[in-house]
């Protein structure tokens, strides 16, 4: 009940609609059960035989709020309509009525739908919105442990799901009740003693169609999960495309999609069986039940003259046309017990709490002026411990360089400064201030990055090195992407600047891509500067080009650089060698190598060494 609440508080902006859609509604159900009470006058017609003049002059009844005047509105339209000596054009008349009331009823149904549509879409689209911003919001952390995959299922399998379980129903919710109930009254007054038999025997239908979709809800359940699984499948294989070819793992692939593929098949079959079966038996349940009503009704007909045949047919018309709103309203509950589940999947990403956000009175700084430190500074991927006590402090102006061995927690460093990750224990501060004291845009709007792997996105080349920095004009973008030396490979491609660079940039050469993303820095032109070096080796050309382009950024900045590259750690102010999340040795290139104690880092220079 909470999250059926919560999906329609996403309709509360437009509560304004309700009261009309109310009206809409009622006047279409109204005109609609109207439409089906005209049989009574014309079988009326057909089958009388004598013309009673004598009620034509009978006045139209006085208009009161009461079943009364409804009833004798029904008499007056009868008996007015019995006075024409010409049946054909009492006939004429009737047709005129029921088309103008078809009309309406069909109008007054279109009107309250088109409003419902309307309110439908501005829902979804809001409760899209506010999962697109979450996602955007969360700690990385989160990333580690859900599957993109289904990420992806939530927000859009499951949101259509809450569409069509949910908000789709809010018609049969409002709407079949009231035709229910306004049916019924009429019933009742054609014939209590009808109407109850009616109810005595509605539910046996009702009990079976139940039973069919508790169990539909199941396998729906079941379906999502696997749907879900699925898109994580391809989301891999088209992440990692390149890879699948080049190790042949197509076949293993193919296996895990089809795995999953079956699964998801069984489980829509099995759900499409089960709902192939509902309406057959339904259908069979509900004449079976009209027939009883037919029977038991019709014999009081013809037996006692219980009431006008024309009225029981009538009855028998409204009371077939009432099983469909009546079985729908079942329906809806097993649909909407659907659409919870989806909408639980949705909240559950909705609520997942954000770990690294702005503490209550977060602190704006507009600049960098002395220092960035690390204090003691320990942290853990979930269990794992990735950096031990680590101390370190960083001047302004400076560069400081992270070496050591792969894993050791060189690039996890660079990502506690700007909070992508909380510290837990000791502090980093910068300028004195403690970074989880200072709001996140500020902190991060002081800080550039440039990644291990480049990222980019299917755009344009400019669109990539602008990336949301909407005051810049062209010529920055062009100067940047001079001092990144991407410029000129930039004006040889096809379309200059507005080349696309393709998914993650796949068009372009991984020289290329980085000296973008180091654009892309450039043109943020931050204070403070963290580089994670590509580990991946360059042509000898290209790396020149690179270098050039990263010496030139960190020129006049401070900055961190998880150095790979020879030329990159000798031009340090200070090397940091780290191993196994501790900082081993500390020093200038020329105090470690002096230094015999100093073996890792002299191992680790003879290495590259030979690589030069
Ligand atoms: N998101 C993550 N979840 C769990 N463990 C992680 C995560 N990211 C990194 N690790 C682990 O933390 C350790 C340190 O990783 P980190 O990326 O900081 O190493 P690195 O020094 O940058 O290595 P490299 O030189 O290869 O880039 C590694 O053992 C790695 O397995
Ligand atoms: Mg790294």
């Amino acid at each position: 009940m909470k999250t059926y609440l919560r999906i329609l508080s996403y309709a509360r902006p437009f509560r304004s609609f309700l009261p009309f859609f109310v009206i809409t509604t009622v006047l279409g159900i109204v005109f609609e059960i109207l439409n089906l009470s005209f049989v009574a006058p014309v079988l009326k017609i057909l089958f009388s035989q004598e013309v009673t003049e004598t009620v034509v002059s009978s006045p139209f009844p006085e208009f009161a709020f009461s079943k009364e005047y409804i009833s004798s509105v029904g008499e007056w339209f009868k008996n007015y309509l019995v006075s024409f000596s010409d049946k054909t054009e009492a006939l004429k008349m009737i047709c005129l009525v029921l088309i103008a009331s078809v009309f309406l009823a069909n109008l007054f149904t279109f009107l309250s739908r088109f409003i419902l549509a309307f309110v439908k879409a501005k829902m979804i689209k809001n409760i899209r919105l506010a999962m697109y911003d979450k996602i955007t919001e969360l700690h990385l952390g989160y990333y580690s442990n859900e599957k993109r995959g289904d990420l992806m299922s939530r927000m859009t399998n499951d949101v259509k799901e809450v569409e069509t379980s949910i908000i789709d129903t809010l018609n049969a919710i409002i709407k079949e009740p009231i035709t229910v109930i306004f049916t019924f009254i009429v019933l009742y007054y054609l014939s209590p003693q009808l109407l109850l038999f009616s109810l005595l025997v509605l539910p046996l239908s009702g009990l079976v169609i139940w039973r069919i979709t508790r169990m539909l809800r199941k396998k729906a359940k079941q379906g999502q999960d696997y749907l879900g699984r699925i898109l994580n499948t391809i989301d891999e294989t088209l992440g990692g495309i390149k890879i699948i070819y080049s190790f042949n793992a197509k076949a293993y692939f193919s296996k895990r999609f089809t795995h999953e593929n079956v699964k998801y098949e069984r489980a829509l079959r099995s759900m499409d069986y089960k709902k192939g079966l509902a309406s057959p038996v339904s259908q069979v349940m509900g004449v079976g039940v009209f027939c009883m009503v037919l029977y038991y009704g019709g014999t009081l007909v013809l037996k006692e003259n219980y009431m006008p045949p024309e009225n029981f047919l009538v009855f028998v018309l409204l009371f077939a046309n009432v099983i469909s709103p009546l079985k729908s309203m079942f329906s809806v509950v097993a649909n909407i017990q659907r659409g919870l589940i989806a909408g639980e999947r949705i909240f559950s990403v909705l609520d997942a709490e954000v770990k690294v956000k702005d503490a209550e009175n977060a602190i704006t700084i507009e600049s960098f002026n002395d220092s960035i430190s690390l204090e003691n500074v320990s942290f853990s991927y979930g269990d794992k411990k990735v950096l031990d006590n680590i101390s370190l402090t960083i001047k302004k102006g400076k560069t400081v360089a992270l070496v050591g061995a792969s894993g050791g927690g060189k690039s996890t460093i660079i990502n506690l400064i700007p909070r992508f990750y909380d510290v837990n224990e000791g502090t980093i501060k910068i300028d004195g201030n403690n970074v989880k004291d200072i709001s996140l845009h500020s902190l991060r709007e002081q800080i550039g990055i440039v990644t291990q792997d480049s990222i980019l996105f299917n755009d344009t080349i400019y669109n990539n090195i602008v990336f949301g920095n909407e005051t810049a004009t062209e010529e920055q973008v062009i100067a940047a992407a001079k001092i990144a030396n991407a410029h000129d490979f930039v004006v040889a491609s096809e379309y200059g600047y507005q080349t696309f660079v393709g998914d993650n940039g796949m068009k372009l050469s991984g020289g290329q891509k980085q000296r973008l993303c180091i654009a892309r820095a450039v043109l943020k032109n931050p204070p403070i500067m963290l580089l994670d070096e590509a580990t991946s080796a360059l042509d000898t050309e290209s790396e020149k080009l690179v270098q050039e382009a990263l010496n030139q950024l960190m020129q006049n900045r401070t900055s961190i650089v998880v150095a790979h590259r020879l030329s990159t750690i000798q031009n340090a102010d200070e090397i940091v060698v780290i191993n196994n999340g501790k900082i081993i040795e500390q020093g200038t290139h020329k105090e470690l190598m002096e230094n015999p104690s100093n073996a890792a880092y002299r191992k680790l220079i003879a290495i590259q060494k030979i690589d030069e």
